[in-house]
């Protein structure tokens, strides 16, 4: 696993949004895997600055989104789809028939499940898998007790993840309790290259067990330093357990 720790929140955007455009402009037809979330935003902010001012073409791009919530419809302002539209599809020029997010309210979830697998197989994989971290170390939806074998499945919101994810909704009661989510398995055997964020305190435990710890499924991502390219950008907050910090880039 490379470590890099950045002062702020802005910086490890920016670094972020670096590698992501240098792979575009290295390969056209990259297949991004992406993740939702507070973590990722300033990115893809950052990234429709890039299409913007700096001509970074997304028109050849694939997309596999990590996850998404059972029960809502894709316009619903709190799925996965909606936020991906709203933070960064509708501002670049990406087709969107080449941007995949599991359908949370098919009737045959299984199906998506399998098709899901299926098509991340037909894009030949994925070149850069971004991934958030929870607080409970989690990735996508794989939550403390996950499977590492698990494929794509549905699975069921931990308490403390629902709390988390309050923010995003009107009420608390809507979060909904499950998700379709990309498995430990789909993410391992399919991203040639994974970068980790994590921003602020909240995150600075399950980092600190990510990177530290032993490989458990009790944290999830402990799974990634099995994982052979790997990439963590965290911000100083984040990153505050680790020893060997090393010099933070300034914002
Ligand atoms: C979202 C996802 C989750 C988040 C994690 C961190 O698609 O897969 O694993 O990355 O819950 O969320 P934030 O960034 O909101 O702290």
């Amino acid at each position: 696993m490379k470590l890099q720790i950045v002062d702020c929140y802005q910086t490890l955007s920016r670094q972020a949004a670096a590698i992501v455009a240098g792979l575009i402009r290295r390969k056209r037809q990259a297949v991004l895997g992406l993740a939702t979330g507070g973590t990722p935003m300033g990115l893809y902010q950052e990234l429709i600055r890039l299409h913007r001012e700096e001509q970074l073409d997304f028109v050849d791009v694939t997309t596999f989104n990590l996850d998404e919530y059972v029960g809502l419809t894709p316009d619903d302002p709190n799925s996965y789809r909606s936020f991906m539209q709203q933070h960064l599809f509708s501002q670049i020029n990406i087709r969107a028939e080449r941007t995949y997010i599991p359908c949370g309210d098919a009737s045959d979830l299984s199906l998506v499940c399998r098709r899901y697998e299926e098509l991340i197989r037909q894009a030949g994989g994925i070149d850069l898998q971004i991934l958030g971290i929870g607080a409970n170390g989690h990735i996508g939806f794989n939550e403390p007790g996950a499977d590492p074998g698990e494929g794509t499945r549905v699975v069921r919101l931990a308490a403390h993840t629902r709390q988390a994810n309050a923010r995003f909704f009107a009420r608390p009661t809507e979060v909904p309790h499950q998700a379709v989510t990309m498995g430990i398995r789909t993410i391992m055997q399919n991203s040639r290259k994974i970068l980790l964020l994590a921003s602020g305190e909240a995150k600075a435990e399950a980092l600190y067990r990510m990177v530290c710890g032993k490989v458990e499924n009790g944290l999830p991502a402990s799974y990634l330093q099995l994982h052979p390219n790997v990439t963590v950008l965290a911000d100083r907050a984040a990153a505050k357990l680790l020893a060997d910090v090393g010099q933070p880039l300034g914002c």
